[in-house]
């Protein structure tokens, strides 16, 4: 037994009896009973079921107690055993009961999908007590159906084993749909029978700047996880040619299928048209407006919908899609099309006048209506990422929506009575680096938007985390990327708001780690706290590091290079006299290094002000927007300015769109000698100055991101300055903390020379 996991308290009744604290199971079940005692699981566990539509799960059940807990199990068509699964006829969908009592376990559900629910309690369990679990009573049931998972096998490949590694996962979690991403311009990784070119050709490439960017970290971050494999089933020697790819035969599909729906997930696949199609496009002629098909800046060659050929490929690779996958949804993709061709092609131009189309938009969604039609007469509905709005959306199809810069989405969806999916890039795209407060905003993020109506809020169907795998070139990096995230997600999407509660969620979260120690999924580490990307101090200086995850070893260097196993171990509080650059990195207990951050400490003067008092100013900032199209902020101040505005703190004033290029500048007003944090945060770049002196640089293409600095400074009037840009609908927000760490309102201290007719 782990006696880790082991906590148990004393009480005295009648007789001497061990009374266990609750377990930490992710997601809070809605109502959990403690007993008094334990249930002994035999040497020979019999997994009974009495209803045959039980036996995928009770398999299900027997192989996670095998593998997870090392335990001898099988399962028995009976009524009777340690382990009983069954049916029962009432009940709300995926609600389950899960009875451990001293005469064995009892669960029921009102539907397989119900039982593998709780199934995935149980395996938590197992993991957490070994074979002495203590007597409960678990009723619990879930707060929205699609709980989802996305995986893009097209950018890398995932061979079919690493797959059910993942869908293990993710059961354990109670994650129920599985989004599976299998087109892409990078690869097309589905056998189609009729067009076998699509995985002889389209499912090899040659390595491209993606692995080189890959390899590049494995490099320079010494992570084994970022190296692109080459094994047998992801290489192929071709002519000179080493090419990267894979597929999976029809037959691998139907293994993956049948595997996730053993553990209660259905699987949507998604065949990305009619961009994203590059890898179809380039091996079968006529399908595109053009014969020249490629890259263009940043999206590739669509498929030409003008063309009747066209429609009866996708007809024709839809035809067998279906075929493989019996569940409600198939996934068309939408997203990212490139229509430039489309106003050139005579084809499309004829079917715009043909269907009275008003423009490309419309061409788009009359594309994806045909192609719904056809679904929806095969007795599947469709799913498309938000973009399947432009042009308008069919009655029917289901939106995921990922734009967040487009936020009205979600309204106008659910508006119209079609069903949405959360996943917005932010917080939702699990690709992105995890950083700072991403796990809280997974964890609340907010699932009943304000301004929908009740009959809106029913058509949230649910929420999605989803993985593309453009730089997530192995099955560990995968890991890494979805957890611990994903187990927030699995409490958003299970756990009524009621029974949430973030503190005790992180709690658990860092005792799961242990448990993901064992089945050797590597995850992302907390980020090491107590410190900001440069630490300003006048005398000395202090390193505090800490990590919410207690296995997590801290080591350092301060000479430039990468901490090894052998750097020095952080153990407490490291004290310089000097400037100093600390490099820490997180080790996990097997040894694997994980993230490094670097952490100037600079011994500083303090900056004078240029007057005590800010005479002649009045409160507030000037927004100068200039028309910007390039991805650093140096240039900013060179191009032509837009407009200027007056504004109360760093923000973008509502006016401002599309290309955004702004400096926000102005005086700030600091109380005290000290020195002052600035937390800059941002969606794309922006850098912060005062008094000239860069404090904060945080100018790189990104989704929100935040940088702190701090600068000693005098107390009175210092100049500040702000730069910012975004090319895709982005954020700016600047905290300032005071010399104790409390958050200056920013009325108190920005000030600003008066915006006249001549300098605006
Ligand atoms: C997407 O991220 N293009 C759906
Ligand atoms: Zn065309």
């Amino acid at each position: 037994m782990n006696r880790r996991f082991f906590a148990f308290a004393l009480c005295f009744s009648s007789i001497f009896c061990v009374t266990f604290a609750q377990p930490t199971l992710i997601p809070a079940p809605q109502s959990l009973h403690m007993g008094t005692g334990t249930f002994e699981v035999p040497d020979l566990v019999e997994v009974a079921y009495g209803a045959p539509q039980l036996s995928p799960a009770a398999d299900y059940l027997v192989e996670s107690l095998r593998q997870e807990a090392a335990l001898q199990a099988q399962a028995l068509r009976s009524k009777a055993g340690a382990i009983v699964l069954a049916l029962q006829k009432r009940g709300a969908s995926g609600a389950y009961r899960l009875a451990i009592t001293p005469e064995g376990i009892r669960l029921t559900g009102a539907d397989p999908s119900a039982v593998t629910n709780g199934i995935a309690t149980l395996r938590q369990l197992v993991l957490q007590y070994g074979r002495h679990l203590p007597l409960m009573t678990i009723d619990d049931s879930p707060r929205f159906s699609w709980r989802g998972f996305h995986l893009d096998v097209s950018r890398h490949f995932f061979t079919v084993p690493e797959v059910k590694r993942i869908l293990d996962l993710m059961a354990l979690y109670k994650l129920n749909r599985f989004h599976w991403h299998l087109t892409d311009d990078q690869g097309w990784r589905i056998e189609i029978k009729k067009y076998p070119l699509l995985t002889e050709r389209g499912a090899w490439r040659v390595f491209n700047d993606q692995d080189t960017v890959c390899m590049r970290q494995a490099a320079s971050t010494d992570d084994p996880s970022m190296l692109v494999p080459r094994d047998a089933e992801r290489t192929r020697i071709v002519g000179p040619d080493t090419l990267y790819g894979g597929f999976y035969t029809q037959e691998q599909i139907r293994d993956i299928v049948a595997y996730a729906r053993q553990r209660g997930i259905e699987t949507i696949p998604e065949i990305d048209m009619p961009g994203h199609f590059l890898s179809a496009i380039e091996y079968y002629d006529g399908i595109s407006c053009f014969p020249q098909v490629g890259w263009g800046e940043f999206f590739t060659t669509p498929l030409c919908p003008g063309k009747d050929k066209t429609l009866a490929f996708c007809r024709d690779v839809w035809d067998e899609v279906i075929s493989l996958f019996p569940f409600e949804y198939v996934h068309i993709g939408g997203d990212e099309v490139l229509k430039d061709n489309w106003k050139r092609c005579p084809d499309c131009q004829r079917r715009i006048r043909d269907q009275h189309l008003k423009d490309e938009f419309e061409l788009q969604a009359w594309f994806i209506h045909e192609m719904e039609t056809y679904l929806n007469r095969h007795g599947r509905k469709m799913m498309g990422w938000d973009e399947i709005l432009e042009g308008g959306l069919s009655r029917t199809a289901t939106v995921t929506w990922w734009r967040t810069w487009v936020p009205e989405a979600p309204l106008e969806v659910t508006a119209q009575g079609n069903d949405v999916i959360f996943c917005p890039g932010s917080p939702m795209y699990f690709s992105q680096k995890e950083q700072k407060g991403n796990l809280r905003d997974v964890y609340d993020y907010d699932l009943q938007p304000a301004g929908m109506t009740a009959a809106q809020l029913r058509h949230i169907r649910g929420v999605q985390g989803n993985l593309w795998c453009e730089y997530i070139p192995t099955l560990d990096r995968a890991f890494y990327q979805y957890f611990p995230r994903v187990m927030a997600l699995s409490e958003l999407a299970w756990t009524q708001p009621s029974r949430k509660d973030y503190d005790d969620f992180v709690r658990r979260m860092t005792s799961h780690f242990s448990l993901l120690h064992r089945l050797g999924v590597l995850y992302h580490t907390p980020s090491l706290e107590g410190f900001y990307g440069i630490n300003a101090f006048t005398s000395q200086g202090t390193l505090n590091a800490t990590c919410a995850d207690p296995s997590a070893i801290i080591r350092y260097t301060t000479d430039g290079s990468l901490p090894t196993g052998s750097s020095p171990r952080y153990t407490g509080p490291v004290v310089v006299d000097e400037s100093t650059d600390f490099a820490i990195r997180l080790f996990q207990p097997d040894g694997r290094g994980g993230e490094t951050v670097r952490a100037a400490f600079v011994k500083q003067g303090y900056l004078e002000p240029l007057a005590n008092e800010p005479s002649g100013l009045e409160p507030g900032l000037r927004a100068t927007w200039y028309d910007f199209r390039a991805f650093e902020c140096d240039t900013l101040h060179r191009c032509p300015v837009r407009a200027v505005y007056p504004v109360e703190d760093v923000v973008i004033p509502t006016e401002v769109r599309g290309h955004i290029g702004l400096i926000v500048s102005g005086y700030l007003v600091v109380p005290t000698d000290g020195v002052y944090t600035f937390a800059l945060k941002s969606d794309d770049g922006s850098l912060l100055k005062i008094d000239g002196n860069m404090v904060v640089d945080n100018d790189h293409p990104q989704s929100p991101h935040e940088e702190i600095g701090q600068q000693a400074l005098r107390a009175g009037v210092h100049k500040i300055e702000v730069r910012y840009y975004d090319h895709n609908g982005g954020m700016l927000r600047l905290h300032v903390l005071d010399p104790e760490g409390h958050l200056l309102p920013p009325a108190t201290i920005y000030r600003r020379t008066p915006i006249t007719e001549s300098n605006r």
